[in-house]
């Protein structure tokens, strides 16, 4: 059984509670501050620690209290935080987040996390048969290192390309599964996707972002379940449907699980049908990090249908 490496980022959500948001000028009253633990490496890292994955997080801290906060948690996940270094030179990553209406926004301040580099990732044990995942809350450079270092082993390469930014193609040639929604999808192919609901026009722009034949391509339609391009395959996992008070990390949750069932060895239908049902439970409980679920809540709903 592999194991999951997620080097990416650890971020403390700092989460303002609402009727609705604000419009831009305007105040409005809350209800609630929260804190919870987040970012988007560090919800991949729980999500896939919880559905049992032997899981390592490469990334950086501050020196400071939200630091020491999170690294307690993310201990008790049962997460290998060897390759988490805590750094003076910077402060804990931060996300300033607005829930209404189960809907978020979110402005996240990198911190530590915009420091970490190549020479973080590279003395990261990667072995055959290992899933490295990444997203875009670290820098490119160092997301690249882990890449390669990852293919040299002969591990299994996935990125979730978010927040959404432009990527060189020698950074996506290192990818074999990719897992975006589909405004990522549309940015990255330069098209309009926005009121698309045809699967044939998502499964056309994802094979025009496929730099590699063998590369899958894994969209996620919220709701809608997801779509998976996996060479010249096509795999749909229809949406469940939930009632969703928080949907801060269910792309992240998604991510997790399905990186912890391939190092699991599971087939690739079997592993999205799983992130999809771990995803519609995260998304019914306040928060990223502690939403994540256990792999049997995720059993429990597969097994009801
Ligand atoms: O994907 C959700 C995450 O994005 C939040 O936890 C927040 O920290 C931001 O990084
Ligand atoms: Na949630």
């Amino acid at each position: 059984m592999g194991r999951v490496f997620v080097a990416g980022s650890i971020n403390m959500d700092v989460v303002a509670t609402a009727d609705r948001h604000p419009r831009v000028g305007e105040t409005v009253a809350g209800r609630q501050v929260l804190y919870f633990p987040g970012g988007k490496g560090a919800n991949q890292a729980v999500a896939a620690s919880r559905l049992g994955a032997r899981t390592t997080l490469i990334g950086r801290l501050g020196k400071d209290s939200f630091g020491a906060e999170l690294r307690t948690f993310l201990g008790d996940q049962g997460i290998d935080l060897g390759y988490v270094a805590e750094t003076a030179e910077a402060h804990t990553g931060t996300a300033i987040i607005t829930v209404a209406e189960a809907d978020n926004t979110i402005v996240v301040i990198p911190g530590a996390n915009g420091l970490v580099g190549a020479d973080d990732v590279e003395v990261v044990p990667l072995l055959a048969g290992d899933v490295a995942v990444s997203q875009f809350e670290i820098p490119l450079p160092a997301i690249a290192a882990f890449f390669r270092r990852g293919r040299a082993a002969g591990a299994t390469t996935l990125l979730n390309p978010a927040p959404a930014q432009k990527m060189p193609d020698e950074l996506l040639a290192l990818v074999d599964i990719l897992v975006l929604n589909e405004t990522e999808l549309g940015f990255l192919a330069g098209v309009d996707l926005s009121d698309s609901d045809e699967t044939a026009k998502i499964v056309d722009t994802a094979r025009k972002i496929q730099v590699r034949e063998d590369q899958t391509i894994c969209v996620t339609l919220g709701k809608r379940g997801v779509l998976a391009l996996a060479g010249r395959e096509e795999i749909l996992v229809q949406g469940r449907a939930v009632k969703a008070v928080d949907t801060t990390g269910a792309g992240d949750c998604f991510v997790g699980a399905l990186a912890a069932e391939l190092a699991d060895g599971a087939a690739l239908r079997t592993a999205l049908a799983f992130a999809n049902a771990a995803a519609s439970i995260s998304v019914q409980r306040m928060g990223a990090g502690p939403s994540m679920p256990t792999a049997a809540e995720v059993k429990a709903v597969l097994g009801a249908g």
